[in-house]
């Protein structure tokens, strides 16, 4: 699948993340020379920014084999006992959206990730009695976009809890560049920066955004990307120059224009552009706070003078000198 081509499959092909980068070499090399497992490792951040990347990427650095979940997957106790019993030494399990397990399979992962244990519960009420069953020493790497929702003592049983943190323009270019160059796609440095502009920090929005200006380039020029034509192509697909889409726009204008700038609560966002609650709160709203156009108080959210000015309305302050 042409997906997974353009995932970089090494730590050196992996563009921006330093920090993470950093921190992961070292756990890497001290685990290899000890001869150990991976400590589990819990990464964080909006969706995108490569946390299901990193951690095949740790599968390959580290030369083990990588099975991928989700939460939602793993409702019933059988689910993840099913996959612990199959892991062989220093695998490592991927469990997405780790913040929605049940609390049964919650209770399975403990015991597991401190002891490499399965405690399995035999019969019913007094009669009952636990049988463990020992596993291989694995590497649990669980990914979320609410660490706040995680329990305390399912967090605290993560080594290493890392965030991923939204790409700079100039490393979401290089990210372009090198997904074009895979796809055999001819881009100007001006049309890589251009998508990288838009991608709200985020290379899975760019990969996103260069497929769909590579389609346009092809049909309505010469199939070159260069900055005009990546520029034309997005305005088309309604990115505007700061990576804003309808419903980033919609939120603010509702903000500003039947709030007077706010604060205004999470649920009257969400009816006022369709979209729900949870999808405003952990993609929508992370990125127009990094770009300081939001921010969040205690009793809601407020529209700040940046993204006045970038909507194009007057400035609250300016109105009231008016008055
Ligand atoms: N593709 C998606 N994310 C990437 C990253 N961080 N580095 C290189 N290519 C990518």
């Amino acid at each position: 699948k042409q997906e997974e081509s353009i995932r970089p499959q090494r730590f050196a092909d992996y563009i921006g993340q330093k920090d993470l980068k950093d921190v992961l070499d070292i756990a890497i090399k001290a685990a290899k020379s000890r001869g150990e497992v991976l400590d589990h490792l819990l990464l964080y951040g909006p969706p995108g920014l490569g946390k299901t990347t990193m951690a095949m990427i740790l599968a390959s650095e580290m030369g083990v084999n990588y099975k991928i979940t989700s939460a939602p997957a793993l409702e019933r106790p059988r689910d993840i006992a099913g996959l612990l019993v199959n892991l062989k030494p220093g695998d490592i399990l991927f469990v997405d959206e780790i913040h929605r397990l049940s609390r049964m399979t919650e209770e399975i992962l403990y015991p597991a990730m401190e002891d490499y244990r399965l405690d399995i519960t035999i019969g019913k009420g007094t009669s009952s009695r636990i049988r463990s069953v020992p596993l291989s020493k694995f590497t649990l790497v669980g990914a979320t976009t609410r660490v706040g929702a995680l329990t305390s003592p399912l967090r605290d049983r993560f080594g290493l809890v890392q965030k991923l943190r939204f790409y700079e323009v100039d490393e979401l270019s290089l990210i372009v560049l090198r997904s074009a160059q895979l796809l055999q796609t001819p881009v100007t440095e001006d049309g890589a920066t251009e998508i990288a502009r838009r991608s709200r920090g985020t290379p899975r929005i760019a990969n996103r955004l260069l497929k769909r200006v590579r389609d346009y380039a092809e049909v309505k020029s010469s199939g070159e990307i260069t900055g005009s034509v990546a520029a034309e192509a997005l305005q088309l697909f309604q990115v505007d120059p700061c990576g804003l889409d309808w419903t980033d726009r919609k939120m603010l204008s509702v903000i500003i224009e039947q709030f007077n700038g706010g604060p205004v609560g999470l649920e009257t966002i969400a009816a006022a552009t369709g979209e729900d609650s949870q999808t405003i709160e952990e993609v929508y709203e992370p990125y127009l706070m990094q770009i300081g156009y939001l921010s969040r108080t205690p009793r809601g959210r407020v529209a700040t003078k940046a993204a006045y000015k970038h909507l194009d309305f007057k400035p609250p302050n300016e109105q009231l000198s008016l008055m």
